[in-house]
């Protein structure tokens, strides 16, 4: 178990059996669960389907005005609670002398989490034969056409995609069981710098396209007009997925981090760096897009259908590729291991030795993914939520990820900052937050709420 110099100087060891070495650390472990597909993969093709603009500075907004204040919240009760997501919870509400039911919303975050994890796994797993093409020198010269055959092909063949998604949830439980920071601590140091430093080589091609200008309008010129409500809870719940909010993971790292650390100042860093990543995704892609007539609403194939034909045409694009799509795969891993901690210390908790837990909790959304990625080629017409306009047309996967993002973590979200506004006492999340303290509670008392309720009204009506 690595003690640290933290709890030597009189941590409670009874509720943070062992902590993160420094916030450095911390904050590698953080931003590795914050940056991932999400920004990679989703941000792009969701701000594609909304129309651009309008949808990235609403995006933009919830990360400030909700996101961030959440993160804050989250961390804090984490900390506070120093157990698994559920068990602090409990711990904190008890603490606090309110209803034992707001242990529901670690439940449900928990809950949030596993979905998330299901589908994620297939998606990630999409990394793996794009690394074998890559190195193979598929991708040189391949036209759009071919590129976006190369990924049909992938989606059609279940087995394939059975291969790499078990793969990646056996990654997954590896680490998990092995102790979270034990193996993350090292990995992200080093491997988050890298895929930053690679995200800017492709934004720097990107800009030699000449499209640069027309990305930058579409990602940053709003047209209003565009946006409807439901894109706006997107943006929203998007929000919550890229900081990996509303699910339990920034609550379990929470409970992990020493009680020197500025809470405030840390969320600050995640999410500027995890924002940083998506914007420079998306200024690396849209230049590809819009250069080779693709279509920007493409869906989730986006990345996979532009970026190898950008790799294609760029000098020593095999090996960028091959590069990009690795730190793509670390990046989804790190953030899929924080996932699973919210199940594993919950069940940890409940006396399930850690190997066991990981490996259990993994099979389990091994088994429910399984379920995403049939729906991606056999069961691509079953669509079972047809009879309600809301998930007309959408297929499993497609039910899966709008309910994580669009309906739990808001709900999750909105429970959480009505926990800290108003139920726990302001003397305690001041002793925890400092001076951000005054700005932070006020947000989270009126301001969050009002605004998630505002855009759940608009979506129900
Ligand atoms: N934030 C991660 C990403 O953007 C996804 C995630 C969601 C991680 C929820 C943990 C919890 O890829």
């Amino acid at each position: 178990m690595p003690h640290n110099k933290q709890m030597a100087q009189g941590q409670p060891t009874s509720i943070s059996p062992a902590l993160w070495s420094s916030r450095f650390v911390f904050i590698m472990a953080a931003v590795g669960s914050a940056v991932g597909l999400g920004n990679i993969w989703k941000f792009p093709y969701i701000t594609g389907e909304n129309g651009g603009g309008a949808f990235v500075l609403v995006y933009l907004a919830c990360i400030a005005v909700i996101g961030l204040p959440l993160m804050m919240s989250e961390v804090m009760v984490g900390r506070r609670g120093g157990k698994s997501p559920i068990g602090t919870m409990a711990e904190v509400a008890k603490a606090e002398g309110r209803s034992k039911h707001w242990v529901g919303v670690g439940i449900m975050a928990t809950l949030a989490a596993f979905l998330i994890l299901s589908f994620y796994s297939v998606i990630a797993g999409w990394t793996m034969p794009y690394i074998i093409s890559a190195m193979s020198g598929s991708f040189s010269d391949i036209s759009a056409e071919d590129s976006g055959a190369l990924f049909g092909g992938l989606l059609a063949s279940p087995w394939q995609l059975l291969l790499w998604h078990s793969i990646f949830m056996g990654l997954t439980v590896l680490v998990s069981a092995g102790g979270v920071r034990h193996g993350l601590e090292r990995a992200v140091t080093k491997l988050m710098p890298a895929l930053f430093i690679l995200l800017l080589i492709l934004v720097g091609y990107a800009a030699t396209t000449g499209h640069f200008g027309e990305a930058v309008s579409f990602l940053f010129k709003p047209d209003f007009s565009a946006l409807t409500a439901e894109a706006i809870l997107t943006a929203l719940g998007h929000a919550f997925f890229t900081l990996s909010l509303a699910s339990g993971a920034m609550m379990a790292y929470g409970a992990y981090l020493p009680k020197h650390v500025s809470i405030a100042r840390t969320a600050v860093v995640i999410a500027v760096m995890d924002t940083g990543v998506a914007l420079l995704a998306g200024l690396a892609i849209f230049p590809i897009v819009f250069a080779h007539g693709l279509a920007a609403g493409e869906g989730p194939g986006l990345i996979f259908v532009t970026l190898p034909v950008a790799f294609g045409q760029m000098p020593g694009g095999g090996f960028f590729a091959t590069l990009f799509f690795v730190l793509l795969l670390f990046a989804a891993w790190t953030s899929s291991i924080s996932m699973l901690e919210s199940l594993v210390s919950y069940l940890n908790e409940k006396g399930i030795g850690r190997v066991k837990a990981a490996i259990g909790g993994g099979l389990a959304a091994w088994l429910v993914g399984i379920t995403t990625l049939l729906s991606l080629n056999v069961w691509s017409d079953f669509t079972p939520l047809d009879m309600f306009a809301r998930f007309e047309g959408k297929t499993l996967f497609d039910l899966y990820d709008y309910l994580t993002a669009n309906i739990m973590m808001p709900v999750v979200a909105l429970l959480i900052a009505l926990f800290v506004g108003w139920k726990m006492k302001p003397a305690h999340s001041a002793s925890e937050l400092g001076a951000w303290h005054k700005l932070w509670f006020p947000v989270v008392r009126y301001l969050s709420p009002i605004a998630l309720l505002i855009v759940f009204y608009f979506n129900l009506k």
